[in-house]
C-alpha cells in the first residue's frame, strides 16, 4: 500500500497556494514570488507575514499525508485552505479535480458537510451533549433523529473502545477518551476525507501512541484519505504515507518518509532528523540490494516491511548476518549486516544513502 504513488488517485491537490496576511497581501504577492521575498524580510520591511509560499501538494485517496513543521511554519493555515475556512492570496485547491475556490455558498457547504472531517487537537465535543451526541454530530446536521443515527454512532463509538459510554458528558472522560470521541464522530460523518490538526498532541505519550495506532489500525480498514498535521516527527515517521515538512510558510521536502531519511533535500532537514532512531524507522525494502546481489552466504529470511530494528534482532548480533528478502514465496532482494549498518548512519544533505551504498 505505501509504495505506489503513481498509481493512486490525487483526491485533494493544492498548487502554487500563496498566503499573506497583512493590509495589502496581493500588493505583496508579486515581491516574494518573484522577487524571492523572503517571510522575515517581508514582516521586516513590508509589515506582512507570509503565512505560505508556493505550496505544491497533491494528497492521494486512501494515504496519510502528513504535513510537519515548527510552530508557525504555516501547517494550519494550509490546512485551513482545503475546506475554506482561509482563502488564499493565490493558486488553486481542487478536491476530486474541482475548484473549492470557485465553489458558491451551497456547494461549500456540501464540502464541509459530506466531504471533511475533522479533529481537533482541543476535541471540540459539546459539553452538554452527551457522547452518543457528541458522536452523531454530522448526522444530526444533515438532519438524522436519534432512531436513525443511534446503532451507526454506537458501532463507531465501539470501534474506537468506548462502547458504552453512549450516554457520559464529555467532562466526565479523560483527554484520550474525548479524543476517541473526536475521532467517532468524524468517522459516523462517513466522511472521504479527515482532517487532524495536531490532533493527538495534546495527550499523554503513552495514550497519544495508543491513538496513532487506532488511527493506523483503522485506515488498514478504511482507507480515508487523511491530512494530519503535527509537529512531532516521529509521530509524522509513524503516521505519514506522504511526509510534507514546512519551514516559514515554504515545502522544504516532501516524499515517502523512508526517502527522505536516506535523501535529505538540505542541511536544514539533515537537522531536523538528526536525532530520529534510524533502526526503528527504515524498512528493509529502503536499504537492501537487488536479488542478484548478496555477497555472503544467507543466514535467514526477512520481509520487505520489516524495520532494520526488526533484522537486527533476528540477526543476534552477528555481523556476517546476511538476508534473504522474501515477498510471497519470491525473492526480491538480499540485505547484509553492513550495508544495514551503514543505513544507520544519517546521511548528509549533499550525499544519498543510495549513492553511499553504490560506491561502496
Ligand atoms: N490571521 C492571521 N493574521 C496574521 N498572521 C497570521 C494569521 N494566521 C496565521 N498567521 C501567521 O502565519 C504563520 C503560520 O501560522 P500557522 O498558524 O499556520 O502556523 P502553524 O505551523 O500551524 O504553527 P503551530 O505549530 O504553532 O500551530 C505564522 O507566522 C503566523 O503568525
Ligand atoms: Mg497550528
Amino acid at each position: 500500500m505505501r509504495n505506489d504513488r503513481q498509481s493512486k488517485t490525487t483526491k485533494v491537490e493544492i498548487k502554487h497556494l500563496y498566503k499573506i496576511f497583512g493590509a495589502q497581501p496581493e500588493a505583496m504577492l508579486p515581491l516574494v514570488r518573484d522577487e524571492g521575498v523572503t517571510k522575515a524580510e517581508l514582516m521586516e520591511h513590508h509589515q506582512h507575514v507570509l503565512g505560505l509560499s508556493d505550496i505544491n501538494v497533491e494528497v492521494k485517496e486512501g494515504d496519510i499525508t502528513v504535513m510537519m513543521g515548527l510552530s508557525g511554519s504555516g501547517k494550519s493555515t494550509l490546512i485551513r485552505h482545503l475546506n475554506r475556512l482561509i482563502d488564499p492570496t493565490a493558486g488553486e485547491v481542487r478536491v476530486d479535480g474541482e475548484d473549492i475556490l470557485a465553489y458558491d455558498e451551497e456547494k461549500l457547504r456540501e464540502l464541509r458537510r459530506n466531504k471533511m472531517s475533522m479533529v481537533f487537537q482541543n476535541f471540540a465535543l459539546l459539553p452538554h451533549r452527551t457522547v452518543l451526541e457528541n458522536t452523531a454530530m454530522a448526522l444530526t446536521v444533515r438532519g438524522q433523529q436519534r432512531s436513525d443515527y443511534e446503532d451507526d454512532a454506537k458501532r463507531w463509538l465501539a470501534r474506537v473502545g468506548l462502547g458504552g459510554s453512549e450516554d457520559q458528558y464529555p467532562h466526565q472522560l479523560s483527554g484520550g477518551m474525548q479524543q476517541r470521541v473526536g475521532l467517532a464522530r468524524a468517522l459516523a460523518s462517513n466522511a472521504p476525507i479527515m482532517l487532524m490538526d495536531e490532533a493527538f498532541s495534546a495527550l499523554d505519550p503513552l495514550i497519544r501512541t495508543d491513538m496513532q495506532d487506532l488511527l493506523l489500525e483503522l485506515q488498514e480498514e478504511l482507507a480515508k484519505t487523511v491530512i494530519f498535521i503535527s509537529h512531532d516527527l516521529d509521530e509524522a515517521l509513524k503516521l505519514a504515507d506522504h511526509l510534507v515538512i514546512l519551514k516559514d510558510g515554504y515545502v522544504v521536502q516532501q516524499d515517502e518518509p523512508q526517502k527522505i531519511l536516506l535523501e535529505p533535500a538540505d542541511d536544514y532537514i539533515v537537522d531536523f532528523i538528526s536525532d530520529i532512531n534510524r533502526a526503528r524507522v527504515l524498512r528493509v525494502r529502503s536499504v537492501m540490494r537487488g536479488p542478484s546481489e548478496g555477497r555472503g552466504t544467507p543466514t535467514g529470511e526477512i520481509g520487505p516491511e520489516e524495520t532494520l530494528e526488526d533484522v537486527i534482532a533476528k540477526s543476534g548480533g552477528e555481523p556476517s548476518s546476511s538476508f534473504v528478502v522474501m515477498q510471497e514465496g519470491r525473492q526480491i532482494g538480499v540485505l547484509d549486516m553492513d550495508d544495514l549498518m551503514r543505513a544507520l548512519v544519517p546521511t548528509g544533505a549533499s550525499e544519498s544513502g543510495l549513492r553511499t551504498r553504490a560506491s561502496a
